[in-house]
C-alpha cells in the first residue's frame, strides 16, 4: 500500500483498506491543492504530512462566507449586523487586547486578498500578506467555513489570549466582519520551517539552514513547548506541532503558531476521544493515532519528528510513487532503524557540513533528544523541560540520554526499541508498528521491558542531583 504522497487525511474519509488497517475512523480525503508562495517563495507541492481534520466537506473559502454559513446554523444571533452572538461576545471580550479589524481594512492591506499576496494555504484556510499604511507587514489568515468554524475560532482566540512567550506567535488582531473570520499576526518574512527545510529555496548549500540556526530553532520551540506544558500557568497541549507551524523570525528565532487544535491539559485528561484525532500524519504519536489518547507527550513526540527533520533534512513522510514505484518512507521508522544500529550520527544530513566550533556537540544533543522524544511508549518520552535541559548541554541530562540511547544501540531494546529491519521503513510498517506499540503499551505494566532497571526516567536519574546542576540549564542558544 502506498499512501505516502502527502495528501491530507480527513477523518471519516479514508480508503477502506487504510481504514480497516488503522482505524475505522480515519479516512483519506481528496488531495489538497498545491500550496503557493508569493514573492518568489515556491512552497513544496507535497505537504510534509497529511493534515487530519475532523471536519467534513470543507468548501473553498470563496464559495460561501462564514457568516452566511453560520447563519444557517440553529444558533441564536444578535442584532449586530447578523453576526452570531458568540462572535460579538468574543469581539467585545478582546477589543481592548487585540485590534479588531473590519473586513474592508484587511481587504485594503492585502490588495483585495489578491493571489499575489497569498502566502500559503493550509487545511484551515489561506494566509495573505498585508502591508499597512505605515509599512508594517501583517499575515492575515482567512478561515475556511466548516461545521465548527465559529466554535473553533472562539476557542482558538481564547487559548491564544493566554499564550505569552517569545517563541510563540501572538495574535495582533481579529476580524469577524464582512462574512469572514480572520486572525491577524505579524508577518514572518522567512516563512515556515517546513519551507526553509523542504521548500524550493533550500536547494543548494547556500540556502540551507546551518547548524547554529537549526539549533536555535530547536531550542526555541522546545522552550515554547515547555512553557505551554507547565510552569505557573494552566498547562495546555498544542496537538499540531509540525514544521509548517513553526515560523521563523529575523534572527532565526522560531515562533510556534496555529493553536487551532490546542486544548487545556486538564480537559484532555478527562477525555479519551477516539473520534477526535486531528493533526498531521507523520507527526502523530502512536497512542494518539490509534486510541486518541491525548497528553503532553504527543507534543513531545511531534517535536521529536521536527528535530529529525532539522537533523536529517528529510520530510516526515517522503513521497512514494515515482518511476521505480518507491514506497513512501516514514522518517521515524528510518530514524529508529538508524538509532537501533547504534550510529546516532548517521541521522545527520551528510550534505550539511559542520563548521567546527560546537556544531558536533549541539548536533549530537539534538539527535539524542530526537531519539528520546520519538519513543513508542509515551511514559518514556522525556518532559519538555528535560528536553530543554538536554539541548542546553546539562551534564547529567546528557549522560542520562547517552545511557538510554546507548542501551538501544547495544541490545536493541529500550523505550524507543524499534525492532525493524532497515529496509522496512514504509508506511505499512509504520502502521503495523503503531498497532503493536499500542498492544505493548496497553499491556505494559510496571514490569514491562521498557521499565527495566537500566531504563530510569530522567526524573528518577536526576532525583537529588538537579539542585546542583540546574544552573547550567541557562545558556545562550
Ligand atoms: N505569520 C505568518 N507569517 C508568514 N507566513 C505565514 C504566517 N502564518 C502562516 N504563514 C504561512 O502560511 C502557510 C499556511 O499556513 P496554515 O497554518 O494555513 O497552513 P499549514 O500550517 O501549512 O497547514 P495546517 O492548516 O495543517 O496548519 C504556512 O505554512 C506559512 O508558510
Ligand atoms: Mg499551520
Amino acid at each position: 500500500m502506498v499512501i505516502g504522497d502527502g495528501r491530507p487525511l480527513r477523518r471519516n474519509n479514508m480508503s477502506v483498506a487504510m481504514s480497516a488497517l488503522v482505524s475505522p475512523r480515519v479516512t483519506l480525503a481528496p488531495p489538497v491543492s498545491p500550496r503557493v508562495r508569493c514573492h518568489g517563495h515556491e512552497s513544496p507541492r507535497i505537504a510534509a504530512g497529511w493534515p487530519l481534520l475532523n471536519k467534513d466537506g470543507i468548501p473553498e473559502a470563496s464559495e460561501i462566507s462564514v457568516v452566511q454559513w453560520a447563519m444557517q446554523l440553529p444558533t441564536r444571533c444578535s442584532d449586530d449586523k447578523q453576526v452570531p452572538e458568540e462572535l460579538v461576545a468574543l469581539r467585545d471580550r478582546y477589543s481592548s487586547k487585540y485590534t479588531v479589524f473590519s473586513y474592508s481594512e484587511l481587504a485594503k492591506i492585502t490588495n483585495g486578498f489578491s493571489p499575489d499576496r497569498l502566502v500559503g494555504k493550509g487545511g484551515a484556510g489561506r494566509v495573505y500578506r498585508g502591508c499597512t499604511g505605515d509599512g508594517k507587514e501583517l499575515a492575515v489568515k482567512v478561515l475556511k467555513p466548516s461545521g465548527d468554524v465559529v466554535k473553533d475560532f472562539v476557542a482558538e482566540v481564547d487559548i491564544l489570549s493566554s499564550v505569552e512567550h517569545e517563541n510563540a506567535m501572538s495574535l495582533v488582531g481579529l476580524c469577524v466582519d464582512g462574512g469572514r473570520l480572520m486572525l491577524v499576526y505579524d508577518y514572518m518574512p522567512r516563512g515556515s520551517l517546513e519551507e526553509m527545510l523542504h521548500g524550493a529555496e533550500k536547494q543548494g548549500k547556500e540556502g540551507a539552514l546551518r547548524w547554529p540556526e537549526r539549533f536555535r530553532i530547536a531550542v526555541g520551540v522546545a522552550r515554547a513547548l515547555e512553557y505551554l506544558h507547565g510552569g505557573d500557568r494552566r498547562p495546555m497541549i498544542h496537538r499540531d506541532i509540525k514544521s509548517s507551524n513553526i515560523l521563523v523570525a529575523g534572527y532565526f528565532e522560531p515562533k510556534l503558531c496555529d493553536f487551532g487544535l490546542a486544548m487545556w491539559a486538564d480537559d484532555a485528561a478527562a477525555q479519551v476521544a477516539d473520534d477526535d484525532v486531528a493533526g498531521t500524519f507523520g507527526y502523530l504519536a502512536p497512542e494518539y493515532f490509534m486510541h486518541g489518547k491525548v497528553s503532553d507527550k504527543i507534543d513531545v513526540y511531534a517535536f521529536g519528528v521536527v528535530l529529525l527533520e532539522l537533523i536529517s533534512g528529510r520530510k516526515p513522510v517522503s513521497a512514494g510513487g515515482g518511476p521505480k514505484g518507491q514506497k513512501s518512507e516514514s522518517l521515524v521508522m528510518w530514524a529508529n532503524s538508524v538509532i537501533q544500529g547504534g550510529k546516532l550520527m548517521d541521522l545527520v544530513d551528510p550534505n550539511l557540513p559542520m563548521d567546527g566550533g560546537d556544531d558536533g556537540e549541539v548536533v549530537e544533543r539534538m539527535a539524542l533528544a530526537a531519539a528520546l522524544c520519538i519513543r513508542r511508549a509515551h511514559q518514556h518520552r522525556p518532559s519538555m523541560s528535560n528536553v530543554v535541559k538536554l539541548l542546553a548541554g546539562d551534564g547529567d541530562a546528557v549522560i542520562w540520554a547517552k545511557s538510554q540511547v546507548g542501551v538501544s544501540g547495544e541490545n536493541g531494546q529500550d523505550g524507543c526499541g524499534v525492532v525493524t529491519s532497515p529496509d522496512k521503513n514504509d508506511i505499512q510498517s509504520h502502521i503495523n508498528l503503531a498497532l503493536r506499540d499500542i498492544i505493548d503499551d496497553d499491556a505494559s505494566s510496571v514490569g514491562s521491558a521498557d521499565f527495566a532497571g537500566a531504563n530510569l526516567s530522567l526524573e528518577e536519574y536526576l532525583k537529588g542531583r538537579w539542585s546542583r546542576s540546574s544552573s547550567s540549564s541557562s545558556f545562550d542558544a
